[in-house]
């Protein structure tokens, strides 16, 4: 497969995984939490399509397109591994929906973020939340969902907290 291929598969992996996920969290109550803000291109998708939740967006250093930049009261600057714990300490488990799209070529570096993940996610979940991440986030206390139609098995990974 080219590498064209794999982004292709890729970004509608992400888009078909969110929509599935807003079909499923439908009128329950809660924010969405984006980690890994990117270019803000699934930032921008998930504000489509849930215009009235609140989203609160986790980025190291901000290079988005200027139109998909959260304001400062819903930005968590900074490393992950810092500003989840203190995401956890501020919102509790308030979160129906996380998006967590991180991953980076370096594995040790992917080891220590996927720990601490698993560690504070639970801490910023309500019961029923669905996690989408491009790794495997080992929470307890979670079930794996059916990824949807075409989407390869490890491409994406799909749960909810029960
Ligand atoms: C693949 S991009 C996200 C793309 C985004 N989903 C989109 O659609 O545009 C990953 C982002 O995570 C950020 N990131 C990677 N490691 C991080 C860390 N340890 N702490 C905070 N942000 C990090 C990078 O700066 C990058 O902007």
């Amino acid at each position: 497969m080219s590498r064209l291929d794999s982004v292709i598969r890729r970004l509608m992996a992400q888009r078909a995984c969110i929509d599935r996920a807003v079909e499923l969290i439908g009128d329950a109550p809660g924010s969405v939490l984006e980690i890994g803000l990117g270019n803000g291109r699934t930032f921008d998708h998930l504000r489509e399509k849930m215009p009235d939740r609140v989203i609160h967006v986790f980025e190291r250093q901000v290079a988005a397109h200027p139109d998909c930049i959260p304001d400062d009261d819903h930005l968590f600057l900074g490393e992950v591994v810092d500003t989840l714990p203190q995401a956890a300490d501020r919102l509790g488990r308030e979160a129906i929906l996380i998006h967590s799209d991180i991953s980076t070529p370096f594995q040790e570096i992917n080891e220590r973020i996927l720990a601490v993940q698993a560690a504070v996610l639970p801490k910023l979940m309500r019961p029923g939340a669905i996690l989408l991440a491009d790794q495997d986030i080992p929470v307890e206390g979670m079930a794996d969902l059916p990824l949807p139609d075409g989407v390869k098995p490890g491409r994406y990974f799909f749960k909810q907290m029960k």
